[in-house]
């Protein structure tokens, strides 16, 4: 018999849990935070653009907020943090930018690395005393061809390279859960460390991706999944009974599409030495996780 195909119905009641979803504001990140709030959790949209987030849930049904959070700022994230207080079952690290042109945070951070990974790093650094069960970093397919430049992080002395950079950033979300889960287990804590991709999903990501828009667009209309199917290895990672340091994506061919299920990373996401020493390195440059 087929094995039974997991979807947003199975997921369990989660009244009493508290769950942050970065860049709930649109994609998949919208589509998980409206599923777990309607499954009963307390959800914190932590969005770039407030009066946005605001407005997209106004058809959610049950419990939650919508609180500011650049993740291309420090002092944002590090006032987030500081604006925090009790338990957080789950942070999930979701918003992320992809082959936008050549730009720096405030900090001086590659746009990419600084977004995708370094503000992530920094926020779950800063909240990590509050966590109790997990956090999910959303990672994707595309991390299988980053590359860690530890001597030039921010394409100081590389010609600079959109999709390069997303790769990168991508890499390192995978890099970061491995090191997270690495440390949580030294220390004998019970929180996970895991990571998520949705395959290809239909959603804002492609904004910067001039001139091949129209192609994606209707490529993806066949091949790819609907942000709705997008945020289910997301939703699956945030709730489900797995191991830390997992990887959650779709079971379609290629991994591009379908339901969720546990895959391996790549043999450059399981680089433990890299993975150590990028730690150290978003270490310093955020001032957090030492
Ligand atoms: N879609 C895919 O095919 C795909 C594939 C692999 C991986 N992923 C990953 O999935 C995650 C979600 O992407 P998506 O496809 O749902 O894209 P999306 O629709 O563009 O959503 C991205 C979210 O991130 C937010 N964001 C961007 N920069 C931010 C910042 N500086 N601070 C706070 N929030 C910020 C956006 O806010 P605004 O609403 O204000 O723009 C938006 O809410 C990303 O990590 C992405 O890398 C997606």
């Amino acid at each position: 018999m087929a094995k039974k195909k997991w979807t947003a119905k199975d997921l369990p009641n989660l009244a009493g849990r508290t769950i942050i979803v970065t860049g709930a504001s649109s994609g998949i990140g919208l589509v998980a935070a409206r599923e777990l709030c309607a499954h009963g959790a307390r959800v914190i949209l932590a969005v770039r653009d407030v009066d946005k987030g605001r407005d997209v849930a106004q058809d959610f049904v049950g419990d939650y907020e919508v609180r500011p959070l650049n993740l291309a700022d420090l002092e944002s994230i590090r006032a987030f943090a500081a604006e925090w207080t009790g338990e957080l079952d789950v942070l999930i690290n979701n918003a992320g930018i992809m082959m936008a042109p050549a730009f720096r945070t405030i900090d001086d951070f590659e746009l990419h690395m600084g977004t995708n990974h370094l503000g992530p790093f920094a926020l779950t650094n800063l909240l990590l005393p509050f966590i109790t069960d997990r956090v999910v970093t959303v990672s994707s397919i595309l991390h299988r061809r980053g590359r860690i430049h530890l001597e030039d992080l921010h394409f100081d002395s590389r010609p600079y390279n959109a999709m390069t950079a997303y790769q990168d950033s991508k890499l390192a979300n995978l890099l970061f859960t491995l090191e997270l889960q690495g440390r949580l287990s030294e220390k004998g804590s019970a929180v996970r460390a895991v990571a998520a991709h949705p395959g290809i999903a239909r959603t804002n990501l492609v904004a910067h991706v001039h001139g091949v828009n129209g192609l994606v667009n209707s490529l993806s209309q066949r091949l790819c999944n609907d942000a709705q199917k997008g945020a289910l290895p997301t939703l699956y990672a945030a709730t489900q009974d797995i191991p830390g340091g997992s990887y959650v994506g779709p079971d379609g061919i290629g991994h591009l599409r379908g339901y969720p299920v546990i895959h391996k990373t790549s043999k450059r996401a399981m680089d433990a030495d890299v993975a150590r020493r990028l730690w150290d390195a978003s270490a310093e440059l955020t001032n957090t996780g030492q």
